[in-house]
C-alpha cells in the first residue's frame, strides 16, 4: 500500500506528480491511498510513490482531462483523488473512456465538475462584500465577505474578484480559508497586473462584518426587482437555494414577499390598465424624417408627441430610484459572464445625474479618463459635451447621463490604451441593463450620442446621419432623439467643418431640451 498526503485540498500540481509517478510505476488505484488537510486521514498508512525515472515516459490522456480533473479536484467528495486516479489509470488502455457518458467513473467525474462550476457561478454572484471599520492607522477601507462553499473553490476563484474588485482591498473569508486582496500597489509586480492574492488560514461568520450601509440597497432593489405576477417560487429556489440566504441582505424579505405575492397580484388585477399620461402640451420642435427611414421606426408628428403613450416608468412609485440604480451597478459588476475584455477595465462606469431627469443622454462606452475616474463623459469628449450642453441651455446636472456600454474596450499599446468601438455583441450583451437603466430613470426623452447609443436604443445597426434630429419613436415605444457623438467633432479635422457640426451640435441639444419639457412626465 502506498499513501500520499497532499498539501492542500484543491492541491492539483500534487497530484498531478504523484498520479503521474504512480501510473509510470504501474501502481493499480486500489493500492494508494490519498489525504489532504481537509479529508479524513488515510486509513492506511504506506510508502509514498517511488520517483518516476527521469527519463520515463508521461502518462498520455486526452486533452480534456486536466480541465476535467482540475475542476473535480476542487470537489469535497474525499474520493476525488482516487477516482482521477483510477481514471488516469484506464486511459492509459482505454483512450477513448472520457467519452462513454455511461461509465460509472466518467460519469462520477462529469458530474462532480458539473457541481464545482454551479458552486464557483453561485459564488460569483453571492459574495456580498460588506465595508470593515479600518484598524487605527491604517489607510482606505476593507470590505469583507463571509461565503460558505460547498467546494475547495476559494483559491481558484479568487482571480475573478481580483480581477472584478482590482481597486478595492479586499478579504473573503470561508470555514476553509481566506483570500486577501490589498488593491493596486505601486511597485513592480503589485498592482491589479501582478499582484498577487494572498490566502490564509479559514475564519468564522463572526469574523467578518454582518451589515453595512448597502445592506438596505440590495433589499430595495431586490423589492423593486420582485415581480409577484411572475412568482415561481421553485425556479427562484434553484437559483437561490437557502444555504445562501444567511448571508444576503436581501434574502429576509423573501418569505415575506412570497407570502404577500398573491394579494399584490390580485391588487394588480383589481386595478387594471395604467392609463396613458394626459396631453400636456405641443412641441414646435419637431423635423420629418428624411427619405429612406427604417421602416419600424417612427418619426412622431408635432400632434402626437404630447399623447405618446409612454412605456411605463416600471412601477417604481413607491420605489427608492436611486437605491434601485444603486443595486443595478453592483449587479452587473459582480457578474461572471462579463464579455472577457471587460476584465482588463479599472472599473465598471455607471450614468449619473438626476434620477427623475427629462432627458437622458446616451453615449458610446467610457474613455480612458472615464475608466479611471468612474464617471461618465469626462474626458475630452465630456469637456466638448458639456460646453455644448451650456450653449443650448441645458445644465449638464439637470440631465442623466450614461453609456450603452458600461466598460472601457481599448487595446494596449505602449503606455497609451487606444479605444476600441465595441462590436454587436457588446452592445447586446449590455443593452438590458442599459433598458433596466432607462426604466428606473423613466426620461421624457433619451438622447442617442452616435451610432452605438443609436443600435443599444434601436437593437439595430443603422447610419446616425438618417435619423439625426428627429423624435423618433423606438420598438419599446420610448421616444429619442439621434444626435452625433461629440468624439465626432474632435476628429473633424478641418476648422471650418468642425465649427458648423458643432454648432448643429448645439442646436439638436437644444431641440432635444424643449422637446423633452414639452412632453408630459412617464406616467
Ligand atoms: N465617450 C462616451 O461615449 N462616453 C463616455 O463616457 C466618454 C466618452
Amino acid at each position: 500500500m502506498h499513501s500520499v498526503a497532499l498539501e492542500a485540498p484543491d492541491d492539483f500540481a500534487g497530484w498531478r506528480a504523484a498520479a503521474r509517478a504512480l501510473v509510470i510505476a504501474g501502481i493499480a488505484p486500489e493500492h494508494v491511498s490519498w489525504s489532504s488537510p481537509a479529508d479524513p486521514p488515510a486509513l492506511l498508512a504506506g510508502p509514498p510513490p517511488p520517483e518516476a525515472p527521469e527519463d520515463a515516459p508521461a502518462p498520455r490522456v486526452p486533452r480534456a482531462f486536466p480541465e476535467l480533473a482540475e475542476q473535480v479536484i476542487r470537489h469535497r467528495d474525499p474520493e476525488r483523488f482516487a477516482l482521477l486516479h483510477r481514471l488516469l489509470h484506464r486511459l492509459q488502455a482505454e483512450r477513448g473512456l472520457l467519452e462513454v457518458a455511461s461509465d460509472p467513473d466518467v460519469a462520477r467525474a462529469e458530474a462532480m465538475a458539473r457541481a464545482v462550476r454551479r458552486d464557483a457561478h453561485k459564488m460569483h454572484a453571492f459574495v456580498r462584500f460588506r465595508e470593515m471599520r479600518v484598524a487605527p492607522g491604517e489607510d482606505g477601507a476593507r470590505f469583507v465577505a463571509w461565503f460558505e462553499p460547498g467546494h475547495h473553490i476559494l483559491r481558484a476563484e479568487a482571480g475573478f474578484f481580483r480581477r472584478r474588485f482590482a481597486a478595492l482591498r479586499w478579504s473573503i473569508l470561508t470555514p476553509g480559508g481566506s483570500a486577501h486582496w490589498e488593491g493596486p500597489g505601486e511597485g513592480p509586480g503589485e498592482g491589479p497586473e501582478g499582484g498577487e492574492v494572498r490566502f490564509g488560514p479559514g475564519a468564522r461568520r463572526a469574523d467578518a462584518p454582518a451589515e453595512d450601509a448597502a445592506e438596505d440597497l440590495w433589499r430595495t432593489y431586490f423589492g423593486a426587482i420582485f415581480n409577484p405576477a411572475r412568482l415561481k417560487t421553485g425556479a427562484m429556489l434553484a437559483e437561490m437555494p437557502r444555504r445562501y440566504w444567511r448571508n444576503l441582505p436581501e434574502a429576509r424579505d423573501i418569505p415575506r414577499l412570497i407570502a404577500e405575492a398573491p394579494a399584490r397580484v390580485a391588487a394588480m388585477v383589481e386595478r387594471g390598465a395604467t392609463p396613458p399620461a394626459p396631453r400636456r402640451q405641443r412641441t414646435a420642435h419637431l423635423v420629418s424624417l428624411p427619405g429612406g427611414r427604417p421602416d419600424d421606426l417612427h418619426p412622431v408628428a408635432p400632434s402626437r408627441v404630447g399623447t405618446a403613450a409612454m412605456p411605463h416608468a416600471q412601477t417604481q412609485a413607491d420605489s427608492d430610484v436611486p437605491a434601485a440604480l444603486a443595486a443595478l451597478k453592483r449587479e452587473i459588476e459582480t457578474r461572471n459572464d462579463l464579455p472577457d475584455w471587460a476584465g482588463q477595465a479599472t472599473q465598471l462606469v455607471f450614468g449619473e445625474g438626476p434620477p427623475a431627469a427629462l432627458l437622458m443622454f446616451v453615449g458610446e462606452q467610457p474613455g480612458d479618463e472615464e475608466d479611471l475616474a468612474g464617471r461618465p463623459f469626462v474626458g475630452p469628449a465630456g469637456r466638448l459635451f458639456n460646453r455644448a450642453m451650456e450653449e443650448a441651455g441645458v445644465a449638464r446636472d439637470e440631465a442623466y447621463v450614461t453609456n450603452a456600454v458600461k466598460h472601457f474596450k481599448f487595446a494596449p499599446t505602449g503606455k497609451r490604451r487606444l479605444h476600441q468601438t465595441p462590436d454587436a455583441g457588446d452592445i447586446t450583451y449590455y443593452r438590458p441593463f442599459l433598458e433596466r437603466e432607462i426604466a428606473l430613470v423613466a426620461p421624457r426623452l433619451l438622447v442617442t450620442l452616435g451610432a452605438t447609443a443609436l443600435r443599444a436604443v434601436t437593437g439595430r445597426a443603422m447610419p446616425v446621419t438618417k435619423v439625426r434630429g428627429n423624435v423618433l419613436r423606438a420598438p419599446d415605444g420610448r421616444l429619442f432623439y439621434p444626435t452625433v457623438h461629440p468624439s465626432y467633432l474632435l476628429r473633424i479635422p478641418d476648422s471650418a467643418m468642425k465649427a458648423r457640426e458643432y454648432d448643429r451640435f448645439v442646436e439638436d441639444l437644444a431641440k432635444a431640451a424643449a422637446t423633452a419639457r414639452s412632453l408630459p412626465a412617464a406616467a
